[in-house]
C-alpha cells in the first residue's frame, strides 16, 4: 500500500501493512508439540493490523498495550521485537528507521493466538513496507523465528492459524484445510485470566520428562480425539463432536493446564445447555469453547458464561457466518 513518497533514506519509502486473524483450537493443543494432529478455525472477525511507517529517528513500537523505542520494549514483547527483527533481516535493512503499530480485535495472553498473529502482521507489514514479495513458506519460517522466542518450542500450529483463511488441520508442521460443516455454533469466551503458553507448554514438558508413563497415554488420548473429531466434523455430527471437547477438556485437565475459572466455565457452558465445551489455547488463563445446536442456545450460552464471570464473549459459526455476541 503506497500512502508517502518522503522518506528518510534509512526508512521504507512508504507505509506498510499486514493483518492476520486470531484462532482457535478445536482439538489438539499441548499434543500437537508432540506431533499428533491438532484442528484449528482463523476467527475472521477478530483481526490483527500491523501497520509500518517510515521514522526520522530509532525504530519505535506501539504494540499490546505499550507504545516506546522498540529497543527498550518490554520482555512480553520481545517476541514481537524478534518478528521486527527477522523481516527486515529478510529485506536486508536491518537497521531501518520505522514505526511499528499492531491494533487488535482481541486481547493479547488468551489462547487466541496473539503472539503469532502479532508477529505474522508485524512480518507483512514490513515486508510490504520494503515491496519485498514472500512466499507462505517464507512467511511461516519468519512468524516461527518470533514464536521460538515467545514458546521456546512451538508446533507451528498459530503461526499457520493466525495467517488462514479456513479451518486447518496441522500435524507434524503439514498443514492441509479440514471442510468444516456442522449444523451448530461455537462460542469462545474470555476467562479473563491471563494465561501464558510458554509455562503451560513448559509445564508438560518438565511432566513428560519426569513421568512418561502418566504423560504418554493423555498425549495420544489428545491425538486419539483429535482424529475422532476430523470424522465428526466432516460427518456434521455436532452432538459427537461436543462430547470429544469433554474428553479433550478432561484430559487437558489431568495434564494440569486448566485452572479453576476454566473448569468453572466449562461446567456453566454444560449447564447452560452446551453441548460439549473444553479450554482452548495454553490453558492455565484464557479462553474456553462451547458448542452449541443453534444461535439462540449460543447466546444462551454465551450470556451464562458472562454471568459466571467470563469478561467477553463471541459466538462463531464454524462453516461460515460469525458475529459478536
Ligand atoms: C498454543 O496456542 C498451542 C499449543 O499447542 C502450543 C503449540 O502448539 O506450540 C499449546
Amino acid at each position: 500500500m503506497q500512502v508517502s513518497d518522503h522518506s528518510p533514506a534509512d526508512a521504507p519509502a512508504h507505509t506498510g501493512m499486514g493483518q492476520t486473524v486470531a484462532k482457535v483450537i478445536l482439538f489438539g493443543e499441548h499434543s500437537v508439540v508432540y506431533g499428533y494432529p491438532a484442528i484449528a478455525l482463523p476467527l475472521a472477525g477478530l483481526r490483527m493490523i500491523a501497520r509500518v511507517e517510515p521514522a526520522d529517528g530509532p525504530a519505535t513500537l506501539t504494540c499490546l498495550g505499550w507504545s516506546g523505542p522498540l529497543r527498550q520494549a518490554p520482555a512480553r514483547l520481545a517476541s514481537v521485537v524478534r518478528a521486527v527483527d527477522a523481516a527486515l533481516e529478510h529485506v536486508g535493512r536491518p537497521d531501518a528507521r520505522l514505526h511499528v503499530t499492531t491494533v487488535a480485535d482481541f486481547p493479547p495472553e488468551r489462547g487466541l493466538g496473539s503472539s503469532a498473529a502479532a508477529a505474522g502482521a508485524v512480518i507483512r507489514a514490513v515486508l510490504d513496507a520494503f515491496d519485498t514479495p514472500a512466499d507462505a513458506e517464507d512467511l511461516f519460517e519468519l512468524t516461527q523465528a518470533a514464536e521460538r522466542v515467545a514458546h521456546g518450542h512451538p508446533s507451528g500450529l498459530d503461526a499457520t492459524a493466525t495467517a488462514s483463511t479456513a479451518p486447518i488441520r496441522f500435524e507434524a508442521g503439514r498443514t492441509e484445510p479440514i471442510a468444516i460443516d456442522v449444523p451448530a455454533w461455537l462460542v469462545v469466551a474470555d476467562s479473563g485470566v491471563h494465561g501464558s503458553t510458554r509455562e503451560t507448554v513448559g509445564h508438560i514438558r518438565e511432566r513428560h520428562e519426569i513421568d512418561p508413563q502418566g504423560t504418554d497415554p493423555l498425549l495420544a488420548d489428545l491425538g486419539r480425539i483429535a482424529r475422532d473429531a476430523e470424522t465428526a466434523l466432516r460427518d456434521g455430527d455436532a452432538a459427537a463432536i461436543g462430547e470429544l471437547m469433554d474428553a479433550a477438556h478432561a484430559r487437558l485437565a489431568a495434564l494440569g493446564v486448566s485452572d479453576t475459572h476454566l473448569d468453572a466455565l466449562v461446567a456453566t457452558a454444560r449447564d447452560a445447555g452446551a453441548l460439549g465445551a473444553k479450554l482452548t489455547g495454553g490453558g492455565r488463563g484464557g479462553c474456553v469453547i462451547a458448542l452449541a445446536e443453534s444461535r439462540p442456545a449460543a447466546e444462551r450460552i454465551a450470556q451464562a458464561l458472562e454471568g459466571a464471570g467470563a469478561r467477553r464473549s463471541w459466538v462463531h459459526a464454524p462453516q461460515a457466518r460469525e458475529a459478536a455476541a
